[in-house]
């Protein structure tokens, strides 16, 4: 179906022709409509036109009123302008006829996308995120970019833009000269023996390896200068020694998915391309940018400069695309992965859910391919950069004895306490068995740290807190749920006969036109969301619907409205439609709804 234009699209449409009509030198000037709690809307723009053509706004916003039609004087027997006034200095008070409300509802609810429209300008994104390391623990960093690309994923596919996952994986360096050579002096370290290995114990095999390894590194002049002479034979393409390697990755990839299948989160194989899977293009990279002179040899190195970029004392920090010793880095991948990704993925858009201590990284490796001609005016490169996870004392997060907090525990952690909320609510009314608190309780913890990390801007820092992020009242995604669950519940008690139908010709009350004028907000939000990359807005938006709807609850009986069956009908509607757009909005943050909470 096509989409269905807001009411505050329409309002803005209306208010723009009449001032057209009323001052035809004002065809282009915005009429700065926005939501307000005198009226339904507001819009502002009368102001600074009068200003600036230096007439009265008060009289201006008068004529442009003469042009709007208005439920009492209007011939159309559906207006959708209840009443209009002229306030204040020149602002214009705009209220929407109740009609007007419970039919635009009544037409997004008849669409499956809830009247979301495609983008019209579509096009294909790369997102590089949920980029954790070879061999080693995943913490609340890879948390994020996990939580947040998955969320931006979402939200980019349902409005029809093309999305090809990139899952940058550190599955390259010198480091895996030590382990390689340490497998081989110790063979059976990573055996399995024909059982199934966990996640969990998958990194710890890697983690005993590596610590065992690491140590002798340090004691062993003799097993470092082994390790070196592995890593050239890794970069050689050694068969043996990349048989191994490859052995590390994979032994690094069940644990890795075993995260993030308790995050609920789908990541497929083919698009785990991580840093090895640029290595066939890094001596082209580097050709390419010193033929063209974007890089210079600098003291051996190849070197990209940059006049803003200067370290403490005053001297160039160049990107360093190649060591003088020949090694590739962490630049080098970066650049041979954007050519790889719109040369050959056809991306018109790069996004990078990264840290943002990485920030300087990008910005200088952005800049070199816009240098050389690998980005330009239509494809570009964002950073999503992400602020740090802080403990409950505002410090980046530790564990007591300082170290980083293992992201498995957290998220146990959050799947405990969730359980014993969902376990002393169910015990009160729902009687739920075991199994069922167990599924509930990983959905509602899982959601409780998904939506803590999507609910504040990705820019800023937050505070891991268990206590808050599943508390039943405030902004928390069981606040969410348990309004979703009540959506349902009423629905399932509704008795024979008693089904959810619009009825436009029905007045409204103050709290059912708040939560109506809502709900008819969220094709816009959806848009603005996924333009900005900014899930935190939707998350926002769909706190204010739970609030909204409680407020609607609690004030106007649903099964036992004193209206009559038609009145029943109607608050079915909106309870319903409130519910399909509480699931689908937590759908789009990777949130699960449960039916029953
Ligand atoms: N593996 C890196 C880390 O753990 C993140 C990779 C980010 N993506 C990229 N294309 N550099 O910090």
């Amino acid at each position: 179906m096509a989409s269905v234009p807001s009411l505050a699209a329409t309002v803005h449409q209306r208010v723009s022709d009449a001032l057209s009509a009323a001052l035809p030198e004002a065809a282009s000037a915005d009429p700065l409509l926005r939501r307000s709690d005198r009226a339904d809307f507001q819009a502002n723009g009368m102001l600074a036109l009068a200003k600036q053509l230096k007439g009265n706004p008060r009289e201006l916003a008068s004529k442009v009123v003469e042009h709007i039609p208005v439920a009492a004087t209007s011939a159309d027997p559906d207006p959708v302008i209840a009443d209009i006034e002229v306030s204040g200095p020149g602002f214009l008070n705009i209220t929407i006829a109740d009609s007007a409300i419970t039919a635009t509802l009544a037409a997004r609810a008849a669409d499956d996308r809830l009247g979301v429209p495609h983008a019209p300008d579509a096009g294909t994104t790369v997102i590089d995120y949920a980029q954790p390391n070879v061999a080693k623990e995943m913490h609340v960093g890879h948390l994020r970019s996990a939580v947040i690309g998955d969320a931006v994923v979402r939200i980019l596919e349902f409005t029809g833009e093309k999305v090809v996952r990139r899952h940058h994986i550190g599955d390259w360096g010198t480091q895996f000269g030590m382990l390689i050579q340490y497998l081989i002096e110790h063979p059976h370290e990573l055996d399995h023996k024909d059982k199934e290995t966990s996640g969990e114990e998958a990194m710890s095999n890697l983690n005993r390896l590596y610590k065992a390894a690491r140590a002798l590194f340090d004691a062993d002049a003799e097993f470092k200068e082994r390790s070196r002479r592995r890593v050239v034979d890794l970069q050689a393409g050694d068969e043996e020694t990349l048989a191994l390697w490859r052995k590390f990755v994979d032994e690094s990839k069940l644990y890795f998915y075993s995260v993030f299948n308790k995050l609920d989160m789908e990541i497929r194989d083919p698009d785990v391309v991580g840093e090895s899977g640029y290595n066939d293009m890094l001596v082209e990279t580097c050709r390419l940018l010193e033929e063209s002179g974007v890089a210079v040899r600098s003291e051996g190195a190849l070197c990209v400069f940059f006049d803003d970029v200067k370290g403490p004392e005053g001297n160039p920090v160049p990107l360093i695309v190649q060591k003088s010793d020949g090694g590739f880095g962490y630049a080098a991948t970066d650049l041979s992965a954007i050519r790889d990704r719109v040369q050959n993925l056809q991306a018109d858009t790069l996004l990078y859910v990264v840290d943002a201590r990485q920030s300087l990284h990008f910005r200088m490796v952005f800049e070199t391919a816009r240098r050389i001609g690998w980005l330009d005016d239509k494809t570009h490169a964002v950073q999503l950069a992400f602020g740090t996870v802080l403990g409950k004392d505002g410090k980046p997060f530790k564990t007591r004895e300082g170290e980083t907090v293992r992201l498995v525990d957290l998220l146990d952690q959050a799947i405990d306490r969730a359980a014993a909320v969902v376990r002393e609510k169910s015990e009160e009314k729902l009687g739920l068995t075991a199994e069922e608190i167990a599924e509930r309780g990983a959905q509602v913890g899982i959601g409780a740290v998904k939506y803590a990390d999507l609910s504040t801007s990705a820019s800023r820092d937050y505070k891991f807190d268990l206590d808050q992020m599943v508390s039943l009242h405030g902004d928390t995604s069981v606040y969410l749920q348990y309004a979703y669950a009540r959506t349902k519940s009423i629905l399932r008690r509704a008795a024979e006969g008693q089904t959810p139908v619009a009825h436009p010709e029905l007045p409204l009350s103050p709290a059912e036109r708040a939560l109506g004028l809502h709900l008819d907000q969220f094709a816009e939000v959806v848009r603005e969301v996924a333009k900005g990359y900014e899930p935190h807005k939707l998350a926002a938006y769909l706190y204010q619907l739970a609030s909204l709807f409680t407020t609607f609850y609690d004030q106007c009986p649903v099964l036992t409205a004193e209206g009559g069956p038609s009145q029943v009908a109607n608050r079915l509607f909106l309870s319903e439609l409130t519910g399909r757009t509480l699931h689908l909005g937590m759908d789009l943050l990777g949130i699960r709804t449960p039916e029953r909470l």
